[in-house]
């Protein structure tokens, strides 16, 4: 990566034995002075590292002292020869050379920091985040905004030569449904309107599908008000996909291409091609997750045919009400204690079971159990049978009255005990499409109500065979839609889309929009796909999750040069804040409540 600039100025972080002898000019950021009684050692920074500057007293008094007044964080011009370096310091590319300084600029004095630029340096969230600007000078955040860079420029060039087209779309628009809450923005000149920030560009590339454009590719900001986590923040980032004429298939084989690129040039890794791919089902009722980590094993298998009317009261009242009783083995775990099995079992219940029940066997195959005692024997056997268990391993077990209950917190399990047991190997990359996803899920309404929402989009299309069950059983219906994930992270999803005006009307229907309700939100939709709509599908990557992944971070707060915090507030801008009272006025705006005094 790293950079000979020109004759006038080069970056510290290029400097080679190949530039021994040359003269040079570096500019950069003083990271440490140090005296050495007539010897005065300045390491500059740029962006692409650091070099020793020497001055020597015996060479030039005056240059001597002037380096003397430099301090931490002062920006600087140095010029003088590369030579070769006395002491060798491999642990820093430049570490063989130095530079002997015969010209010192200072630009500008720096007051000392709030905290030291390194990646060693421990420091607290906020205050690196009040002050981004410096953390941002450190070498590790540099090094990732770089390759965030490459990132988006491997994407642009990977889809320019496949023919897609980078049109931009607006940020003011109208809500999509993404099924987050929308960023709103007042309109001054259509007082109480409203735009909405865009969740994704949805709408508006299939409508660039309707115009023609046939393949579209756009590096998306999107908006959502909802809860962050380490892979969300408010905005952020999709390379946003879309594609005409086109099938499940065609979708696919285009992002294998691209993630086989992406990870070649990135890691130097070769994805095998095609990539897995696993039905949603399958990948729930095996790992208790939609984007399931295939790093490890442990496996959900099912319990109900061996534990059916075992007269353990836990598992038959799961049975009774028609759930699940299913386990895991943890390979090796006979080693946790009791008290981490307590703590599991706390884990657990953070995703609303009730507890979890464990056998282990010992090295010397004894067994211990929470619920032996409670089973016949043979029962246990069985049981210990189906789940493979050898000497040392731990068998964990879940039972709950909801079957999807009881999968998802088996599949928080298997990836907390994994992690316990330090299971999940380091540099595998894992990739799997998870297929057939169901078209719908129930949720609540406003008022409460269990109702039908479209589980990616309302305008997913449902698979042709399951087109009848609109009438008689849509929540059995699936979709065409995929996700691409990776080591158990959702990197991307899309889906082929409706093109049919009359099945987008049964999908409304069924989302239980009144007729007057589609024509206000999605008229522009139902009136576009009148005019002639080609079959078109595709799909987005969360870009930041993508460089998160590809830069070994477990946090895209990482990877964005300006990130929210947890309660989704910009501590460097202090935002957001309030404003002026006349420009609430302009916006025919009244708060109910006052706001918060900055
Ligand atoms: P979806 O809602 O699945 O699909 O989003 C696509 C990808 O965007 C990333 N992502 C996020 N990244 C960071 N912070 C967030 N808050 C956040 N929300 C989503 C995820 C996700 O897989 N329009 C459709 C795509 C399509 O159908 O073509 C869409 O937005 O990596
Ligand atoms: P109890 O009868 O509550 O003492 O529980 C007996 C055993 O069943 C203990 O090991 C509990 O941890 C376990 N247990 C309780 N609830 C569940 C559940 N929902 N699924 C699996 N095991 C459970």
């Amino acid at each position: 990566m790293a950079k000979f600039l020109n004759p006038q100025r080069q970056y510290c972080g290029a400097l080679r034995e190949e530039h021994v002898g040359q003269r040079v000019a570096v500019c950069g950021w003083c990271a440490r002075m140090r005296d050495l009684g007539g010897l005065i050692f300045i390491d500059l920074r740029d962006r692409e590292g650091l070099v020793q500057c020497v001055f020597d007293e015996s060479d030039d008094k005056a240059l001597f002292d002037l380096a003397f007044t430099v301090r931490s964080e002062f920006t600087l011009k140095i010029e003088g020869v590369v030579r070769r370096r006395s002491s060798v310091n491999d642990k820093i590319p430049t570490g063989r050379v130095e530079i002997l300084a015969d010209k010192l600029e200072i630009y500008e004095k720096a007051e000392t920091p709030p905290f030291e630029i390194s990646d060693e340096a421990s420091v607290n969230d906020a205050l690196r985040l009040k002050y981004r600007y410096l953390d941002l000078r450190r070498p590790s955040l540099q090094k990732k905004l770089a390759l965030r860079h490459r990132i988006t420029h491997i994407a642009h060039q990977y889809f320019d030569e496949q023919g897609f087209l980078e049109i931009e779309t607006p940020m003011l628009t109208k809500s999509t449904p993404e099924g987050a809450r929308d960023y709103l923005v007042p309109s001054r000149v259509h007082p109480g309107e409203f735009y909405a920030l865009p969740q994704s560009p949805q709408q508006y590339k299939q409508l660039l599908m309707l115009a023609g454009f046939d393949r579209y590719m756009q590096i998306a900001r999107c908006f959502r008000d909802e809860d962050l986590r380490a892979d969300r923040q408010p905005e952020f980032t999709q390379i946003d996909l879309e594609m005409s004429f086109v099938d499940q298939e065609d979708v696919m084989a285009v992002n294998e291409g691209f993630l086989q690129r992406l990870f070649q040039e990135i890691l130097h890794i070769d994805i095998p091609l095609p990539i897995q791919r696993m039905p949603y089902q399958e990948a729930m009722a095996r790992f208790g997750s939609d984007k399931p980590d295939l790093r490890f094993g442990y496996e959900i298998f099912p319990l109900e045919e061996i534990v059916k009317d075992c007269g353990f009261a836990v598992f038959d009242n799961a049975m009774k009400a028609g759930g699940a009783v299913r386990g895991i083995k943890v390979d090796g775990g006979a080693k946790f204690s009791r008290k981490e099995i307590d703590s599991l079992t706390e884990y657990v219940k953070t995703y609303r079971v009730k507890g979890l029940a464990w056998a282990k066997l010992s090295e010397k195959g004894e067994l211990s159990s929470s619920f032996a005692k409670f089973l016949a024997p043979e029962t246990m056997e069985a049981l210990l049978k189906q789940a493979g268990a050898q000497a040392g391993d731990l068998v964990l077990i879940i039972a709950d009255a909801d079957e999807e209950t009881a999968l998802n917190a088996l599949g928080q399990l298997r990836c907390e005990a994994a992690r316990r047991m330090d299971a999940i190997p380091k540099d595998v990359y894992k990739l799997l499409w998870v297929t057939d996803f169901p078209l719908f899920e129930y949720g609540e309404d406003d008022e409460g109500k269990g109702r039908l929402y479209a589980k990616h989009h309302p305008f997913t299309a449902p698979q042709d065979k399951d087109l009848p069950l609109f009438e008689t059983n849509p929540i059995a219906m699936r979709a065409k839609a995929y996700d691409i994930v990776v080591n158990g992270w959702e990197m991307g999803g899309g889906s082929i889309r409706i093109h049919r005006s009359d099945v987008q009307q049964q999908m409304f229907q069924a989302l239980g929009f009144s007729p007057e309700d589609t024509q206000e939100r999605f008229g522009h939709m139902l009136n576009a796909f009148r005019y002639g709509a080609p079959p078109h599908g595709g799909l987005a990557y969360g870009l930041d999750r993508l460089v998160m992944l590809l830069a070994g971070e477990d946090s895209i707060r990482d990877v964005i040069a300006f990130p929210k915090v947890q309660n989704a507030s910009d501590l460097m801008m202090s935002c957001p804040s309030p404003v002026e009272d006349k420009q609430l006025k302009e916006l025919s705006i009244a708060l109910v409540e006052k706001p918060r005094q900055p």
